[in-house]
């Protein structure tokens, strides 16, 4: 069955602090994204994680190979169960994400290494939304990324819902099919290639992320309680 990852997206620590513990119980993962990091720092995985929390660290390194390479180790070294990369920077990038994953591991003598993902293209972007003059199909860029992130020695990506049957027919069913866009209700925001918890896990997705519909509720236990549930009945 899939899990739950509950996006805490919020300008300081405290705020998202207030967020995990009403969520302590509900979900097993919390994810911190560039809003929180960048105003946080390290600090707020440690917290996290003291509350019980697995943490993926959702910075979407993009840059040369040695800085990601530094960017992973050190994600790593500050406590990430899952962390990512864009696909887009190419087969010397990903490697040295993956290089940089085992020196963390090396230094913080961890056994089993976090998860390295890989994001295709963001569940924030429809076709058109792609830069004029990229005649592709949005889906098969999609699964050129999937298939060369699993080629370079990434344990999945990060797709919408509707790439996941095809991306787990090209790479195997055991690489990881993250899926942000999760939406209980229809909601007119930034998000595009969205899909209900339902409809995902009929997809196959292994991590279901949802910030807002959670965050947003007025009871945000229920409504990742009841994510779960529709999730369990599907
Ligand atoms: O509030 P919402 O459910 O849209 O939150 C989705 C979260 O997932 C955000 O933190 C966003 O940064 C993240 N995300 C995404 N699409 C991706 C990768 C990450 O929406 N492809």
């Amino acid at each position: 069955m899939p899990e739950l990852v509950v996006a805490l997206d919020y300008p300081e620590s405290e705020q998202a602090v207030a967020m995990a513990a009403r969520l302590q119980g509900s979900c097993p993962w919390v994810k911190v994204g560039l809003e929180l990091y960048t105003a946080a720092g390290p600090d707020i995985l440690r917290r996290l994680k003291d509350m019980g929390f697995s943490v993926f660290l959702d910075l979407k390194f993009f840059d040369i190979p040695n800085t990601v390479r530094g960017a992973v180790r050190s994600s790593v070294c500050a406590g990430a169960d899952m962390v990512n990369i864009h696909l887009l920077g190419g087969a010397r990038m990903a490697q040295a994400a993956v290089q940089g994953l085992q020196e963390g591991c090396e230094r913080k003598g961890l056994a089993a290494p976090p998860v390295l993902l890989g994001v295709t293209v963001l569940t924030s972007m429809a076709q058109q939304d792609l830069p004029a003059g990229l005649d592709l199909p949005l889906d098969s860029v999609v699964d050129v990324l999937a298939r060369s992130g699993r080629e370079w020695g990434l344990n999945g990506v990060v797709c919408s819902g509707y790439e996941v049957e095809s991306i787990k027919k090209s790479c195997g069913t055991d690489y990881i099919c993250l899926t942000p866009g999760i939406r209980p209700a229809a909601a007119d925001d930034d998000q595009r290639r969205t899909m209900t918890p339902q409809q995902a896990v009929r997809a196959g997705s292994d991590y279901l992320v949802v910030g807002r519909p959670v965050t947003g509720a007025a009871d945000p236990a229920g409504a990742a309680y009841s994510i779960m549930e529709s999730v369990r009945q599907a």
